[in-house]
């Protein structure tokens, strides 16, 4: 099996979310790193670049420089991911799209609706993978909440409750910090700062586990510390379109939370339990019989979740293998569509565009219904209504 060529813009050193993308793709020996345009200085860029082993011709100094170039060889990547900061996404992605390539974008995909709707438009065109890195859905124990709920082992899902709240925030004093500040500035972060940074993991978590879409949402917005123009806070409750009903919480200021992403199904029959801070175990209680924990790499799970786990049982797996199975996902995806064959319909649970898009409605209509004292608000892109 000839590796897959795979290429990277932003993530640079010292980043945040560069390691754990460099991590994921290159666990199962699917991608071979080749190219990068990792920095915002092209220098610093380069140089990281040549250390991580490119080859001095492929470490770019900027994404311009890397599209110019790749789009003329034989062995152009195959894949790119996009780790820059937000603001950037919308550009880059589109560009690459335009010229063939599969894009795996961070999250958020764009910075409006209208954007967003241009690149599912553009993906479907195309008729490239536009991927947008909702990683925390590649746990292992995740897919096989998925799996449960599909295969009715729930029955009807009533109610889900995500969460998304940390602690990084909170301090008050630290509040003017610039490395903190541009979150919560319109004119820097758009309308929504937490719910945009973080709910929408919640939010996505939601949707890709109960295998519904949020279609009207209210919101109570605060910003804790008052100096904030975007909120620091929000309660979303939201109607789902299979009739589940939502509720969702995420915080910068709950002081003590680390992470903090929790998602919680309650069906007919039973609830389901997940806490990405303890991703290896999953709580499950049938109606009317004891709680149960499921393990991560046990006998008798579902495919989808056998196929995503690689460690044995009780050895913790942890973050960068979720987006390792984001990974392992594309690469079954793009080996199918160069042999011409069907893909493995366990492996097609990456998140896409449509994704990204329906994120960028929700984020939207937050902002707005929190403007609105909980006004409820359609949540849908206009070009899914
Ligand atoms: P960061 O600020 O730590 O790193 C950004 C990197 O991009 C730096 O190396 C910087 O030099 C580089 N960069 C900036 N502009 C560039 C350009 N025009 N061309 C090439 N490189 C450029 O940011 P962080 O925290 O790594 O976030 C990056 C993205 O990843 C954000 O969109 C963020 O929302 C997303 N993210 C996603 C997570 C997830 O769980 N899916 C978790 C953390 C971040």
């Amino acid at each position: 099996m000839t590796r897959l060529n795979w290429g990277m813009i932003g993530g640079g050193e010292g980043s945040q979310i560069g390691p754990a993308h460099r991590l994921g793709a290159g666990l199962d020996g699917e991608f071979a790193f080749v190219a990068g345009a990792l920095d915002h200085r092209p220098e610093a860029g380069r140089d990281y670049g040549r250390r991580l082993g490119l080859v001095p011709d492929r470490a770019y100094g900027d994404w311009r420089e890397m599209l110019e170039g790749e789009r003329g060889r034989a062995d152009r990547v195959d894949l790119v991911t996009v780790a820059t900061p937000n603001s950037t996404h919308f550009e880059i992605t589109r560009e690459f799209l335009k010229a063939g390539f599969h894009v795996l974008c961070e999250k958020p995909m764009t910075m409006t609706v209208g954007e967003g709707e241009e690149i599912v438009a553009l993906a479907r065109e195309t008729g490239r993978i536009c991927a947008v890195n909702y990683g925390y859905s590649g746990y292992s124990l995740v897919r096989h909440m998925k799996a449960m709920v599909a295969r009715g082992d729930l029955g009807r899902i009533r109610l889900v409750l995500a969460e998304f709240a940390h602690g990084h925030h909170a301090d008050a004093a630290d509040a003017d910090n610039p490395r903190v500040r541009w979150r919560y500035d319109p004119a820097q972060a758009g309308v929504s700062a937490q719910f945009a940074d973080c709910g929408i993991h919640a939010l996505h978590m939601a949707s890709f586990v109960t295998g519904q879409e949020v279609e009207r949402l209210s919101a109570d917005t605060v910003s804790c510390i008052e100096s904030r123009v975007l909120e620091d806070d929000a309660m979303v409750n939201f109607r789902m379109s299979g009739g589940t009903v939502g509720r969702l919480w995420t915080s910068s200021v709950a002081i003590g939370r680390q992470h903090g992403l929790t998602l919680q199904v309650f069906g007919e029959k039973g609830g389901l339990r997940w806490a990405q801070e303890q991703p290896n175990q999953l709580f499950w209680m049938p109606l009317g019989q004891r709680l149960q924990v499921i393990e991560r790499g046990e006998a008798g799970l579902s495919p989808e979740a056998d196929r995503t786990t690689r460690v044995t049982i009780g050895h913790a797996e942890g973050m960068p293998l979720a987006f390792a199975n984001i990974y392992k996902d594309l690469a079954e995806a793009i080996r199918a569509r160069k042999e011409g064959r069907d893909m493995d319909p366990s492996a097609d649970l990456y998140p896409r565009a449509e994704d990204g898009l329906r994120s960028m409605a929700a984020v939207f209509a937050v902002a707005e219904s929190g403007q609105a004292d909980g006004q409820w608000i359609d949540a849908r892109p206009p070009m899914f209504r």
